[in-house]
């Protein structure tokens, strides 16, 4: 599988710096930690430091962010479309920010005044199960469009929370136009986990939402006294919530200097191409986009996404799906007393890139260009659990995507 000859492909940005993004910074971040702390579900998510496997691969640290374990829902998403949903409901109702209470907006008074709203979104899954979960819970309703090939395991949860769940017969960026050209015919509120020309308002507080991860995990690091990470992986589909990582990190002078590797398969690298092509603007990639990585699974990168990745990140990154089934099976296995973590294909990439770049000595002129040496420090989110269970057992049990042994790993090395 895969549309490369090479395994791995590494892009080291050169870009100048340019103006910080300011609709993610700490203020703004502390309006959507706050708001999400009125969910009852609510719970910051564990940070794990894996000891163990730090020392055996030859670094300083590796923490992980389990984002398995947000709102029982087996991903990360939720943090953002429920804040956006909350943001249109609660302009509806002319209240202000301060005011934004998640127990309020799904009370009988709020719904009433607000009337009956119907939220529509694209996804590869975890996005719109957050939609689908959030809308119900205030009280609204959610129709949620999913590309072909959709494991079926991601139509039921969805389905499960009362919402419709239609699968197409479109790849996903295809799949996001009918979402779009539905909310137009049916008036229903599009919340798309991307921007567009002329759509980025939604997308704005939905960046906005998912800087709640970064921002615990910032605080877990200095609570339990580990010091600040050097490097960060950022799993990336649209670019949505790597740049809302990435733009909080970088408001801040402390963490303005942790190393963000953005990280994408390669039949759905439209951020790694679009740096390929160094000519600033972004670019699209087609296809069926196939990949084990389904949350990565998206041809068109985020307007807003693309400037912050373009200007802020430290590397790009192209893989094979090897690399993430490899991350699966190590947090799956832990060694030594580190603790299991349940990881599903997009949270684990950065795992298994890890672990080959410090093992592999043909890789040794990649991990050398990233920086990784012996008092590197690696933030990793674990943006999802085994939220495709099959694939999960396939990989675990069965060994599926087995790393290519009789070979040396082949890479390609560039610059932007
Ligand atoms: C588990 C998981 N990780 C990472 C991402 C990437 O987020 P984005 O599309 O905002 O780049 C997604 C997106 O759906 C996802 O589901």
């Amino acid at each position: 599988m895969g549309s490369s000859i090479y395994d791995l492909k590494v892009i080291i940005n050169n870009a100048e710096k340019k103006e910080k993004p300011t609709f993610l910074s700490r203020a703004e971040a502390e309006k959507a930690l706050r708001f999400h702390q009125t969910i009852a579900e609510y719970r910051p998510t564990p940070l794990v430091s894996l000891e163990h496997l730090a020392g055996w691969l030859g670094v300083a640290g590796i923490y992980i962010k389990d984002e398995s374990k947000r709102f029982g829902l087996n991903a990360f998403k939720a943090l953002g479309g429920t804040y956006a949903m909350a943001k249109i409901i609660s302009r509806k109702l002319g209240l202000s920010d301060q005011e934004l209470d998640f127990g309020y907006l799904s009370s009988p008074e709020a719904r009433e005044k607000a009337g009956q709203i119907t939220f529509v979104t694209a996804t590869d899954g975890n996005h719109g199960l957050g939609v689908a979960w959030g809308a119900r819970r205030l009280g609204q309703k959610a129709v949620v469009y999913l590309p072909k090939g959709t494991a079926q395991a991601r139509v039921d949860v969805i389905q499960e929370t009362g919402s419709e769940a239609l699968v197409t017969e479109m790849n996903y960026d295809d799949t996001v136009r009918l979402a779009m050209q539905k909310a137009e015919e049916k008036g229903w509120h599009l919340v798309q986990d991307s921007a567009w020309e002329g759509y980025t308002g939604v997308p704005t507080w939905i960046m906005q939402g998912y800087m709640t991860m970064i921002y615990e995990a910032l605080e877990q690091i200095r609570e339990s006294k580990l010091k600040l990470p050097t490097h960060i992986f950022l799993q990336c589909g649209v670019g949505s919530m790597p740049a809302a990582v990435l733009g909080f990190l970088v408001n801040d002078g402390e963490t303005e200097d942790i190393k963000a590797v953005i990280l994408e398969p390669h039949n759905a690298a439209c951020v790694y191409h679009s740096a390929a092509q160094k000519d600033g603007k972004r670019h699209a990639v087609g296809g069926d986009l196939e990949t084990i990585m389904a949350g990565l699974a998206c041809g068109v990168p985020n307007l807003l996404a693309w400037e912050i990745l373009r200007d802020f990140s430290f590397a790009f990154v192209s893989l094979e799906d090897f690399f993430a089934a490899r991350g699966m099976r190590l947090l799956g296995h832990p060694s030594g007393n580190d603790p299991r973590i349940i990881s599903g294909e997009s949270g684990a990439v950065g795992i298994g890139l890890l672990s080959l770049l410090m093992e592999k000595p043909e890789l040794a002129p990649v991990r050398e260009q990233l920086g990784f040496a012996a008092d590197s420090r690696v933030l990793v989110l674990n943006t999802e659990g085994d939220t495709d269970p099959k694939n999960y057992r396939d990989v675990i049990w069965d060994g599926r995507y087995p790393l290519p042994l009789a070979r040396e790993l082949t890479f390609y090395l560039d610059r932007a």
